[in-house]
């Protein structure tokens, strides 16, 4: 569960860091699941910054568990409605190799392009777990712009929704100062659909790792448009 002053800070700046929020178990068990995809496919040796691996849930319960089995499932649940959440069908884990001296000139918005059949891969909220500790800034944290979840729904509103595919995940808006998340393995991150965000650089001297989850709330799928202009749409915040 989030308390209230949680979902205040998501509702005005577009996400929240909710600190160990996943029991160490649940999170040791999901690192041998890291280190085996690694094992598996290990980065090619020259690998600089983000390299991604998407298995679906399904083939890693301890991945899904992060999110199923501990807080993180109240905590969305608290932002979305109780018995209102899709067990999202895939995971993303997401290593950040240094050194990576990248800073990102502006944010994106995921979900471009779209599917065959036109629609785009919008979803309700990313849930991100912290895989190892990111507790200073260059260390491959993630990048995000504050506050552009309202932002990008007033760009839409204006533009109307199907300015999504000319925007293609780069809405033209005015950008505040960005800030990098940070935290300890084991933190969570719930952050809006929305909300403009990107990688950073990692000039630390480990790999980053984070599992993300894309939530939608059930339902989602046909009113993509609708959730553009209207942000709180999949949300029953109190
Ligand atoms: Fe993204």
């Amino acid at each position: 569960m989030l308390d209230s002053d949680q979902i205040r800070e998501f509702a005005e700046r577009g996400y929240v860091v909710v600190p160990g929020a996943i029991a160490e178990d649940l999170v040791a068990a999901a690192t041998r699941v890291i280190d085996e995809l690694v094992d598996d496919a290990p980065p090619d040796p020259t690998t600089q910054g983000p390299h991604f691996y998407f298995p679906d849930s399904a083939d890693v319960p301890a991945l899904l568990g992060l999110l199923t089995e501990s807080t993180a499932w109240a905590g969305v649940e608290s932002l979305i409605g109780a018995g209102k959440v899709d067990v999202p069908p895939q995971v993303q884990v997401a290593l950040n190799i240094p050194p990576f001296s990248h800073r990102p000139g502006m944010h994106h918005i995921d979900g471009y392009p779209p599917d065959a059949d036109g629609r785009p891969h919008t979803f309700t909220l990313l849930a991100g777990v912290l895989m190892s500790d990111q507790l200073t800034e260059d260390g491959g944290n993630l990048w995000v712009w504050p506050g552009t979840h309202r932002t990008h729904a007033e760009y839409f509103t204006e533009h109307g929704p199907d300015a999504f595919f000319s925007a293609a995940g780069y809405p033209p808006i005015e950008l505040p100062e960005p800030e990098q998340i940070t935290g300890r393995a084991g933190d969570l991150l719930l952050a809006h659909y929305l909300l403009g965000h990107n990688i950073g650089g990692n000039v630390s001297d480990h790999t980053r790792r984070a599992v993300y989850f894309r939530v939608k709330r059930t339902g989602h799928g046909p009113q993509w448009r609708e959730f553009l202009t209207d942000p709180w749409l999949d949300y029953e915040l109190p």
